[in-house]
């Protein structure tokens, strides 16, 4: 398996990062994308990818960070890239859900990612909560420019939204949500099932959306506990679980060249 998504540069990794990476290797994860949220974030991905090989880094600036950035972030970011060490830009999108960042200043970033990517030939990791529209407006736009290679991390919207992604040439990523059991999260299950078996990843975008069953037993997520997402996939998508593993894998290779 391929954790397509952990910010393992989290303080609450940072006792234990050694413990937590040889638990996912036991669990059978090959390989993790640890995304950066800022300019600070993005450089401990990078070292901490240097340090670990089953660590990749992606750098960028986060959406609900995007306030936060200073002056010469942007810069750090495009240092990082043209250093060659990053796997990915990301993460970046949209976010309207929380009110952290200005909405336009999250789109400037956006579009900063979009075109570096772009340029460089790199995938690009998509955050998008509750700015669906917005978020594909951009793609839309992107696109019109020239190829862009990506993937909607953490999906959260509906069979729709995540037509509209595909039709754009994206890949979805799922994560924990998937298993959670609330009517709520049905729309994602449907979500789920119309996913190309080549454009499927999956991820625990830890510290967060610890899965069921371990959901409200423990704080924080881990790449090792991405087999529960893993299992709840295979059995929405009616396949078996290692047929899973390997395709979400192989996907995760190409995308990501690791
Ligand atoms: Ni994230």
């Amino acid at each position: 398996m391929i954790d397509t998504h952990a910010h393992l540069d989290d303080e609450c990794f940072s006792g234990d990062l050694s413990e937590v990476l040889r638990r996912a290797a036991e669990a059978g994860v090959e390989a993790i994308v640890c995304p950066g949220i800022g300019a600070d974030s993005s450089e401990a991905v990078t070292r901490l990818a240097g340090e670990h090989a089953i660590l990749h880094a992606a750098v960028g600036i986060q959406p609900n960070c995007a306030a936060e950035a200073a002056e010469g972030d942007w810069q750090r970011i495009v240092a990082l890239v043209d250093a060659g060490s990053a796997v990915a830009l990301g993460e970046t999108g949209l976010d309207r859900y929380w009110d952290f960042a200005p909405f336009d200043v999250q789109q400037d970033y956006f579009d900063r990612h979009l075109q570096l990517a772009q340029k460089r030939d790199l995938p690009v990791i998509i955050h998008c909560r509750e700015a669906e529209s917005e978020t594909l407006a951009m793609l839309r736009e992107a696109f019109a420019r020239g190829l862009l290679r990506g993937v909607i991390h953490a999906f959260s919207g509906d069979r729709a939204f995540a037509e509209a992604c595909l039709d754009l040439g994206m890949h979805i990523s799922f994560a924990g949500p998937v298993t959670y059991t609330n009517r709520k999260f049905e729309p994602l299950r449907e979500a789920v099932k119309i996913v190309p078996p080549d454009r499927l990843l999956i991820e625990t975008d830890s510290p967060y959306l610890v899965p069921h069953p371990l959901r409200g037993r423990q704080k924080r997520n881990e790449p090792a506990l991405l087999r529960h997402t893993t299992e709840c996939l295979a059995e929405l998508r009616g396949i078996a679980v290692a047929q899973l593993r390997i395709q979400t894998a192989a996907n995760a290779r190409e995308l990501f060249r690791v």
